[in-house]
């Protein structure tokens, strides 16, 4: 997930592109650039780092001209340099180009450009867009004023993936053209200035009227108009929405904190871990390179990180076991670094850290280098300290997570992690075309399962307002709801800093039970149809002592319980279990996030923690 920005207007478009940039450095910090239309050249800079390194260079602040983009970048494809950090231009510089997305089918698009004698000086996706803008609108033998339109459509109709397109041309330096499709873009409407960013916290001091372009539609902006046209360049007129946010709300896209926002992200981050992964049926990694003979000749896999990571790990390993047939273990990293464990070249080492920089999780990767075995970070950051470590690293695709307490991206580490058994089990060929068909096409529409469960916000509220006083609370669950359970144990503690505790619900009466009394809150997790029944015996024997009960049930568990029992019944949609972790932690985020706020708390700052301990 990256960030853009745009202005054209009569004032010096460098200082307003650095300002949208450094209110959209949540979106993705690792290199930035700018843009500038400079007496009819496309000047460009740009570097690697954060936004405050653009102020430092002496070149932009001599840049006059009044129309120009500008980028702040996520890495997706390609390490964090200055040769990939955007903007982009074509082979003769005619087009500049900053885009925020994955183009999945670059690798056939350079292949066909470089045919046709381009070449290419970065590693990113998004080189190929100026290229092919390049090459229509030359091909273009009709000179008037939408040639440019139509080359940036040409464009898109080649383009397989997710974009939010921003275009200069020196041969049109008194315009901008934009097109997005599922990234988002927003037009700001000035007085004779026009500005374009990701979204309105960027240029919402500048104005409060917006266009919020939709999919596949494109806008040509001169200082003084908008023009709006359809995905087949029919011209039509658009109506402005008037924003009424304050500033300090808009930094965060109008959600009051970040963990909300990002909780709310989780659809657009599900759906682009998924992104490239899976095509006609089949799971690809294309950066890994296991074959059927190393994989059977493996003894274990062994998962090692800490926290929610750890979570993530505890989530997908019956699935990676049941799908590759592999002795799966998950252990902590501060303490699997310490007890010299069994690990040799027989053994494949996966590692999950959301930010690549947690120490315990780097040292337990180094050890189990020094002791023969293959390593597999999955983070979320391109060229975190841990991606230099590993044999092999994959990535999630959520974007700069900035709470402290994360969400989005262990529920896309489990989307990732589950792609990766199934990739196990085809190659194994452990895995029937069939079965696998059927898991792909409920993790597709996983995400909208989840907008579904967003949208149950007033009653979570409402559980919240009675449990926020509570000194204790005890999360219950039997199988994958056993993780669930620890996860959002580990969401209550550390933001609302309610003491909590998960359990095995099986193991509730070799002795915890003594701690239930009435008025005791328990939240009992029940998604798995098998196991059910004696989760429910374990929660009647807490009812009769009085404890205050809020369960998380699937569809195809409450349809079938009489939940009249329970103090609170919240219901999620039944998916294939290997998903269901990502589904049913969903309403307990919000859960944990709501109890916080109703204490007053920091949610994205919580006391004592940091959002990478990189330190033992
Ligand atoms: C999660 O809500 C916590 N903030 C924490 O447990 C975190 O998951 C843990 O520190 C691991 O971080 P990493 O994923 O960046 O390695």
């Amino acid at each position: 997930m990256c960030g853009i920005v745009g202005y054209i207007g009569n004032q010096k478009a460098a200082p307003i592109l650095l300002s949208g940039l450094t209110k959209l450095e949540y979106r993705g910090y690792d290199s930035a650039g700018i843009a500038v239309m400079e007496n009819g050249k496309i000047e460009v800079q740009k570097d690697k780092g954060r936004v405050s390194n653009l102020y430092k260079i002496k070149e932009i602040e001599n840049l006059q001209g009044n129309i120009g983009i500008a980028h702040t970048r996520w890495a997706t494809h390609g390490i964090p340099s200055k040769e990939n950090a955007h903007p982009h231009t074509d082979n003769t510089k005619k087009f500049a180009v900053v885009h925020n997305g994955i183009i999945e089918n670059y690798v056939e698009l350079r292949k066909e450009l470089e045919a046709e004698g381009y070449s290419f000086y970065s590693q990113t996706d998004t080189e190929v867009i100026p290229n092919l803008i390049q090459y229509f609108y030359d091909k273009d033998d009709k000179n008037d004023e939408l040639k440019i339109v139509r080359a940036v459509k040409n464009t898109t109709d080649k383009l397989i993936g997710s974009y939010a397109i921003e275009v200069l041309c020196n041969e049109n330096p008194d315009i901008m053209v934009v097109v997005r499709k599922d990234s988002p873009l927003v037009i700001g409407k000035g007085n004779n200035e026009n500005y374009i960013a990701s979204d309105i916290p960027a240029i919402l001091s500048y104005t409060k009227d917006f266009y919020l372009l939709e999919n596949l539609e494109f806008a040509m902006l001169s200082r003084d108009s908008i023009r709006f046209f359809d995905k087949d360049l029919k011209e039509f007129n658009k109506k402005a929405d008037t924003i009424t946010w304050n500033a300090m709300a808009a930094d965060k896209n109008g959600y009051e904190d970040y963990m909300l926002k990002e909780i709310y992200e989780q659809p657009t981050a599900i759906r682009e871990t998924i992104g490239t992964r899976v095509n006609e049926g089949i799971c690809k990694f294309d950066e890994l390179n296991f074959t059927k003979e190393y994989l059977s000749s493996l003894k274990q896999i062994y998962i090692v990180a800490c926290g929610t990571a750890m979570h993530a790990g505890l989530a997908v390993k019956s699935t990676i076991e049941r799908m590759s047939r592999i002795h799966t273990q998950v252990d902590i990293a501060s303490e699997f670094r310490y007890r010299d464990p069994l690990v040799d070249e027989k053994t494949l080492c996966i590692f999950i850290t959301q930010s690549g920089e947690t120490a315990d999780t780097i040292a337990a990767l180094k050890l189990c280098k020094e002791k023969g075995a293959k390593t597999l970070a999955v983070t979320n950051v391109i060229g975190s300290s841990i991606t230099r470590e590993a044999d092999y690293a994959i990535y999630t695709h959520a974007g700069p997570e900035i709470a402290v307490a994360s969400t989005k991206a262990y529920t896309s580490q489990i989307t990732l992690l589950v792609l990766l058994a199934m990739y196990f089990a085809q190659i194994l060929n452990n895995i029937s075309k069939e079965e696998l068909g059927n898991i792909i096409k409920e993790m597709l529409v996983l995400p909208n399962k989840v907008e579904e469960v967003l949208k149950s916000t007033e009653q979570i509220k409402d559980i919240a307002k009675h449990m926020f006083k509570e000194k204790d609370v005890f999360y219950l669950g039997r199988g994958i709801d056993y993780t669930t359970a620890q996860e959002a144990s580990l969401k209550v503690k550390e933001i609302s800093y309610i003491h909590s505790e998960s359990y095995a619900a099986g193991e509730l009466k070799h002795g915890t039970i003594a701690l239930i009394e009435k008025g005791v809150n328990v939240i009992g997790i029940m998604t798995d149809t098998n196991l059910v029944k004696k989760t429910v015996s374990n929660m009647e024997e807490i009812i009769t002592r009085g404890a205050i009960t809020t369960v998380v049930l699937s569809e195809e568990v409450a349809k079938d319980l009489n939940t009249d029992i329970f103090t609170n019944v919240i219901v999620v949609p039944n998916t294939e279990i290997y998903l269901s972790p990502i589904i049913t932690v969903v309403p307990l985020q919000l859960l944990a996030y709501y109890i916080s706020k109703e204490k007053g708390l920091d949610v994205d700052k919580p006391r004592n923690l940091a959002k990478s301990v990189t330190v033992e």
